[in-house]
């Protein structure tokens, strides 16, 4: 009854942190190596099985159907060619079942998701928030697959963090926590952004969510603050009922949303690559011994 088989992904902010590019590229497009980001974190999804996704996206932004979509005359040159594998690379981003919602007003996190309510209807969903990529190593566990079986489990919201510090704790929301078992965390309140005397602990919410289907519920019954509604609010909300848990994530995690964690992430996966990764190397090695 509480199986997760749906998921968002809020891809319609303005990606100002990035201007000029992302005056013409939406910034879910930008890419990491080869591949956009909005494509990492669907890959996040299908790892695990969840395959029916909804892309929230500003009205003009074509660019990503496009990119989930068939590009015919590419694919048909490819196959003309003979060139399989680039044709099998053209055609991964047709797997995904994606949807398309449209979110018309800048107006949030909580707005994007309301965007989604056909879609989701009253089931529970993944959130996925595109300015972050984790990586999970061989063998460890990813980390939207966790927060999956703990809320199969429980029945209850759960959302990833991680620890932080000093003037970091300031950059995401705050939870408090009222116990722990197995690393499950009960959390008992939530801050968006405290300075550091407000902040409740050093576990900062990263960009997954499970979320219970009462939640678009509560989202369309909070009252706007400065004439936004705050998914924060209805975070709090479950976690002063005892119907929010937190689980620590502490795997990879490149902030995409920011200047350097782009380069961080971009410099990072390119030393992965099968195909450039040792060439990565020695260049860095070569770059650093002249810095
Ligand atoms: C949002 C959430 C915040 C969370 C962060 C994670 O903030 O409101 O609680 O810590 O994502 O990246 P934003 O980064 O959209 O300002």
């Amino acid at each position: 009854m509480n199986k997760v088989k749906k998921a968002i992904i809020p891809a319609a902010g303005l990606g100002t942190r990035f201007l000029p590019i992302t005056k013409a590229v939406p910034k879910p497009m930008l890419s990491v190596l080869d591949k956009p980001t909005i494509q990492y974190i669907t890959e996040e999804l299908s790892e695990i099985g969840i395959e029916e996704i909804v892309i929230v996206v500003s009205p003009d932004c074509e660019v990503i159907r496009k990119h989930f979509g068939k590009a015919e005359s590419l694919e048909e040159r490819l196959l003309q060619d003979g060139k399989q594998k680039l044709y099998e690379i053209a055609l991964e981003t047709r797997k995904f079942n994606v949807k398309f919602a449209v979110q018309k007003q800048a107006n949030g996190l909580a707005g994007a998701i309301l965007c989604a309510e056909e879609f989701v209807k009253e089931e529970p969903f993944v959130l996925l928030l595109g300015d972050e990529l984790l990586y999970a190593e061989k063998g460890e566990k990813p980390c939207v697959k966790r927060l999956v079986e703990i809320f199969e489990q429980t029945g209850k919201s759960v959302i990833a963090t991680m620890e932080v510090f000093g003037d970091d704790v300031s950059k995401y929301g705050n939870i408090g926590i009222s116990s722990e078992e197995d690393g499950v965390m009960q959390v008992s309140r939530i801050v968006e952004k405290p300075s550091i005397t407000e902040a409740l602990s050093n576990n900062a919410i990263i960009g997954r969510y499970v979320l219970s289907g009462k939640v678009m519920g509560m989202l369309k019954n909070l009252k706007p603050r400065n004439n936004e509604i705050y998914l924060t609010d209805a975070l709090d909300e479950l976690a002063s009922n005892g119907e929010l848990l937190a689980s620590c994530f502490e795997g990879a995690r490149y902030d995409v949303g920011d200047k350097l964690g782009y380069i961080k992430a971009n410099v990072e996966f390119a030393l992965k690559s099968k195909e450039i990764g040792e060439e990565t190397k020695e260049f860095i090695k070569d770059l650093a011994s002249r810095l």
